[in-house]
């Protein structure tokens, strides 16, 4: 009998639908399952209204997450798998679950094979990046990275992902943009992993950190991202420490510098997209190596089809 512990948050369900998926060749007598929903101590409305959208931004980036509930699971309980289910927040892994990093709680990923599977619009480079160092952080054992986006061209998505969440509306948007959130197809196709693991549960039983899920697709990198990123990932940082300069999450002396930081993000996007294309078209040479390196850690550790 294997132990697996499945730790998610969710807001629309799409974090939990794709954690579901994920597991159902799990739900064997073989396995033991146990869900863990994180449950903030913070409150985080969905849908969001636009200022408590941007108020969380400076803690997302600064990793100041809430304090949360004490889960089902004892903190020195032993499983043989934990799986963080995530979802992206300004560039980072949402508050809540940076909150069960945080927790005393997440010493049940020490010395312990992780999984992560991340579900956003499709800006997950830097969030990733940030939830290996955390596993790192508590002597978890990272041996697989699933990514999930939204489904639609990327740039629609910069309107059907914030409407919904700002409205909770996933429906076509004025009946020619997609749908918003993750495409159900994609959904029911994570099953897949969960298969592999169930046909390999003999893998979790050494300390090793090979990774399960290679070969099934569980990773794409689009490289014209990957600029754009780490610039928003840079900029970020010093408006994170500007804000929390003048208070907390929900306090009314950082109302202003929120809205100004809304409001310069607005432009800063197009100019960002637009700046990272021509770095990446003139000094193409000098960074095809960096970048490429970059591509690879991205990727690891299951690595794309
Ligand atoms: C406050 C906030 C910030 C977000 N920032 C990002 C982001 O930086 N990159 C991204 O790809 N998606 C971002 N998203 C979109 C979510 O990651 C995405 O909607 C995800 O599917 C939410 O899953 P859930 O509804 O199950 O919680 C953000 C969402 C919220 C609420």
């Amino acid at each position: 009998m294997k132990r697996v512990l499945v730790v998610y948050y969710s807001q629309s369900g799409d974090v939990a639908r794709a954690a579901e998926s994920f597991t159902r060749y799990l739900n064997a007598p073989t396995v033991e399952l146990t869900w863990e929903c994180i449950k903030p101590k913070a409150d985080y409305p969905s849908p969001w209204n636009l200022y408590k959208f941007f108020d969380v931004f400076p803690e997302c980036v600064n990793q100041e997450p809430p304090e949360i509930y004490s889960p089902k699971f004892s903190e020195d309980e032993k499983f043989d798998l934990v799986i963080i289910a995530y979802q992206v927040w300004f560039l980072a892994p949402s508050l809540p679950i940076q909150g069960f990093f945080k927790s005393k709680y997440a010493k049940a990923l020490k010395d312990t094979k992780v999984i992560t599977l991340v579900v956003c619009r499709n800006m997950w480079h830097s969030a990733s990046e940030m939830m290996k160092k955390m596993i790192a952080s508590v002597g978890g054992i990272h041996i697989d990275n699933v990514v999930l986006t939204h489904q639609g061209p990327a740039l629609l998505t910069f309107i059907t992902t914030p409407r919904l969440l700002l409205t909770g509306k996933k429906n076509r948007f004025l009946g020619v943009l997609p749908a918003a959130g993750v495409k159900d197809e994609d959904i029911y196709a994570l099953s897949r992993f969960g298969k592999r693991i169930a046909n390999h549960l003999e893998a979790l039983s050494d300390s090793s950190s090979q990774p399960i899920l290679k070969g099934l697709g569980a990773v794409e990198v689009n490289q014209r991202y990957v600029i754009v990123e780490v610039i928003g990932h840079l900029a970020y940082r010093p408006w994170a420490k500007l804000a929390r300069l003048f208070g907390k999450q929900g306090s009314w002396s950082r109302m202003p510098i929120i809205c100004i930081f809304a409001i310069q993000l607005l432009f800063a996007i197009p100019i960002v997209v637009l700046v990272s294309s021509v770095v990446q078209f003139l000094f193409a040479p000098l960074i095809h190596q960096k970048i490429a390196s970059y591509v690879e850690l991205l990727k690891s550790p299951s690595g794309a089809s």
